[in-house]
């Protein structure tokens, strides 16, 4: 891709500058040591409760998101109550037959988890219904809850500056989605309950807007998308083919949560050469028809 002066004033203000290289170039050996983990609390979370205690998905829940990808289901998850698995079953077979008003309705009025509890409203998703782009986050943080609108904080202003980096704008032939539409309480990392509960949207979102390319940024969209909790930087740069991803249409790339680039100013440079990857597969899928 060539390096034009707006496109060089888009990577300053990413921080990119310095950093980056052509593809052709070896790779960046930007950081040796350990890194910390790829989702951080944004900076305007408020901490914690000291005595706020971890809080686990309900098993069954955890059975039935990876029961819900198209990849193998682990092994040893214990066996969700019958009524309670038949229960979940049908509620996603009806949110696969909603229309995008019907959807939306559904996700400002749904209650499935106890997220609904803290939230100020829900927030489906924002952007071009028919896009051939689609990027999946973790889910509402406090501005985004009060708006409605996904990635409209600061995580959502360097996103804005990663789509602008590739010539991309939100709300034009790109959507923006969650793995959940409700804020967790103090920016907790959403639970895989949680998450299970609300991939029916995100599967019918996908089902609807028939997007060519999923980039799925940090590990709540991961787990989502594929049903697997796999890390970012050891799955980066591999698109995992439509079968193995949530609604079996389009094919997925793994990146850096824009909160955690936010944080680890260093792995903009990888964030970058994930976004010039995907800029070049949906080049080649463009051409195919
Ligand atoms: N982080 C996300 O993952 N999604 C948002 O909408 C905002 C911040």
């Amino acid at each position: 891709m060539r390096m034009n002066a707006a496109r060089a004033a888009l990577l300053r203000e990413m921080g990119l500058t310095p950093l980056w290289r052509p593809r052709e170039a070896p790779p960046l050996q930007v950081r040796t040591a350990a890194v910390p983990q790829e989702k951080a609390k944004p900076a305007n979370a408020p901490e914690k409760p000291a005595n706020a205690a971890p809080r686990r998905a309900a098993p069954e829940l955890v059975r039935l998101v990876r029961e819900q990808a198209p990849a193998p289901a682990p092994q040893t998850a214990p066996a969700a109550p019958q009524a309670d698995a038949q229960e979940i079953a049908a509620r996603a077979a009806r949110i696969a037959q909603l229309d995008w008003d019907a959807l939306e309705a559904e996700i400002h009025a749904c209650r499935a988890c106890g997220l609904c509890k803290e939230r100020r409203q829900a927030v489906p998703g924002v952007g071009d219904r028919a896009a051939d782009w689609l990027f999946v986050g973790e889910g509402p943080g406090q501005a985004e809850d009060e708006r409605g609108e996904p990635f409209v904080g600061r995580s959502g202003q360097l996103l804005d500056k990663m789509l602008a980096a590739i010539g991309l704008r939100r709300g034009e032939d790109v959507y923006i989605a969650n793995a959940v539409k409700c804020r967790p309480p103090y920016n907790r990392t959403p639970e895989e309950g949680e998450i299970a509960l609300c991939r029916p949207f995100l599967a019918r979102q996908i089902a609807l807007i028939q997007p060519r390319l999923i980039v799925a940024l940090g590990r709540p969209a991961v787990l989502s998308l594929l049903g697997e909790n796999l890390p970012i930087r050891a799955n980066r740069k591999q698109f995992f083919p439509p079968a193995r991803v949530l609604g079996n249409i389009a094919p997925m790339l793994i990146s850096y949560h824009p909160s955690y680039l936010l944080r680890n100013e260093l792995e903009k440079a990888r964030a970058w050469e994930d976004l010039c990857l995907a800029a070049e597969r949906m080049a080649k899928e463009k051409g195919k028809h």
